[in-house]
């Protein structure tokens, strides 16, 4: 199949470029940054994202993955959220298309982490569910994922601190983050296996979000 993942040059865009190389796809990568992969089946476009003009033409995108996104940068709403609508609105509806996946993140859902990372990711599903409704009739799955922490380079300032990942760890209920291997078993199922769902957003964070309640009762 025809895929085409955005921010393929570092962490889990790299790991997922992998991913469905190895599984025989022929993968389209659009990235600020050169990349390090060596593939025949490997097709890459040192471009940013954010700018609708400087956009490559590829046709007929069978599986599209909105996966580049920065922290904190000068504009996360430029960056992450109008760039995932740019890349959807001109690669996600052709003939072709069969699954769309948008990477949130957990913070969409929390509210806690980079005022403008949370209102881009935010936005990005609601974005994703616009999408799945409009295409829908076409059997095309449409959905997102919210990630918590995954094990990646860009974490290494917090995974490398002792005393934050102490405190992260605190407030992990399942005392662990996840690795980009597992994330692509999540990507690859809700895009190649999945058939029914769409329009979801899927929260996969340790239990961060969903397991911090307490219960609180007299003696
Ligand atoms: N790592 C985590 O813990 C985590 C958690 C939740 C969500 N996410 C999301 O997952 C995605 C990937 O995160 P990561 O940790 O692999 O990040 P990363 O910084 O390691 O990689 C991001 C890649 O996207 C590219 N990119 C960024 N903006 C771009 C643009 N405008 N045009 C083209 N390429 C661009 C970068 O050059 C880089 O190669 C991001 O959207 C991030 O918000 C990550």
């Amino acid at each position: 199949m025809k895929i085409l993942i955005t921010g393929t040059s570092k962490g889990i865009g790299l790991a997922l470029a992998k991913r469905y190389l190895s599984q025989g796809h022929e993968v389209y990568g659009l990235d600020l940054l050169e990349s390090s992969i060596n593939d025949k089946n490997y097709h890459h476009f040192n471009v940013d994202v954010s700018k609708k003009n400087k956009l490559p033409d590829i046709e007929n995108v069978e599986v599209l993955i909105n996966n580049a996104g920065l922290q904190n940068c000068k504009d996360d709403i430029d960056n992450n959220l109008k760039s995932a609508i740019y890349v959807t609105e001109k690669y996600g509806f052709n003939p072709s298309i069969k699954s769309i996946l948008f990477n949130a993140s957990a913070s969409s859902r929390s509210g806690f982490e980079f005022p403008e990372y949370v209102a881009s990711k935010a936005g990005m599903v609601g974005y994703m569910k616009n999408v799945a409704s409009r295409l829908a009739p076409y059997g095309v799955t449409v959905n997102s994922i919210s990630l918590g922490g995954v094990l990646t380079e860009s974490n290494k300032p917090v995974m490398d601190d002792g005393k934050s990942w102490e405190q992260i760890m605190e407030a992990t209920p399942m005392k662990k983050w996840m690795t980009e291997s597992e994330v692509c078993d999540w990507v690859y199922f809700l895009t190649m296996v999945n058939k029914s769902m769409s329009g979801e957003d899927i929260l996969i964070d340790n239990g961060e979000y969903n397991l911090n309640s307490t219960f609180v009762w007299p003696k």
